[in-house]
């Protein structure tokens, strides 16, 4: 079966220091995987060459089987058109309402129509729990519901792969259980493929069934996340629990 992400040997360096370094990841479709690893290690970089907004230094993408990186502009935005990305800082056009902000994937695809468009808006934000916040500005919220805009952002479109970039990060216990669940609920409804970056290990792990482990450049963990605690690698135990002493 066709993957719905499969990157072969990506390399990505700035400088010296290679930060992907041959890395290699197949996801299934319909498959939720957690990507974790210390602070600086290239988790966020990896999304971002997931989506095509960072180009690779070598190493093939493809998206469901359509090549992502060395594509032209128009394949690359068709691409994107079944990505939704929450970035880990939001990255939300302070200019624009909370409606707009939502609306944004579905007004620049262009397929749909400005009563579909508003209908989808509504409903999404409705499933994040923004109901009636349609009018306000980015500076107006939380931070809990500013992470609540850009997830209905990352959702609106019903992309088939959704990558989410700490998406419980500065958030209370309450709201981000309240995520998850969230996140659970549109992945049996849609049956979406999703990759979420997290340094809430124990968080993440409670919702996903495998995990990636990025360090100094390579996976040091794809697996089972209830396996991760007794991996034979020293790196790996010792950054899942927490560990001051150790290799790390
Ligand atoms: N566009 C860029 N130009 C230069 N350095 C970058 C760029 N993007 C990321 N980096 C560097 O790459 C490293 C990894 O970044 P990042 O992927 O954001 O880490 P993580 O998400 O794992 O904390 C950091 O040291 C960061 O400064
Ligand atoms: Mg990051």
């Amino acid at each position: 079966m066709t993957a719905m992400v499969e990157c072969r040997s990506l390399c990505k360096s700035f400088g010296v220091r290679p930060l992907l370094d041959r890395v290699n990841v197949r996801l299934a479709s319909g498959e939720i995987c957690g990507l974790i690893g210390s602070a600086a290690t290239g988790k966020s970089l990896l999304l971002k060459l997931l989506c095509g907004l960072q180009a690779s230094d070598g190493g093939e993408i493809f998206i469901a089987g359509r090549r992502l990186d060395a594509s032209s502009k128009e394949e690359l935005q068709q691409s994107r058109k079944h990505i939704g990305m929450l970035f880990q800082n939001n990255a939300l056009f302070d200019f624009m309402t909370v409606r707009d902000n939502v609306a944004f994937p579905l007004v620049r695809s262009g397929a749909t129509s400005a009563e579909e468009i508003r209908e989808r808006v509504h409903q999404t934000l409705r499933a994040v729990g923004l109901s009636g916040s349609e009018e306000k500005l980015p500076a107006e919220l939380s931070g809990g519901m500013k992470k609540r805009v850009a997830l209905a952002r990352a959702l609106v479109a019903r992309p088939a792969l959704l990558l989410f970039d700490e998406p419980t990060a500065g958030l209370d216990p309450v709201t981000t259980a309240r995520i998850y669940e969230l996140l659970g609920a549109e992945q049996a409804r849609t049956r979406a493929t999703m990759l979420l970056v997290s340094s809430d290990v124990d968080g993440l792990r409670r919702f996903v069934p495998r995990l990636l482990m990025l360090h100094a450049g390579r996976l040091r963990y794809d697996g089972p996340s209830d396996k991760i605690d007794s991996s034979e690698d020293e790196v790996v135990r010792q950054f899942v629990r927490g560990a001051d002493e150790g290799p790390l």
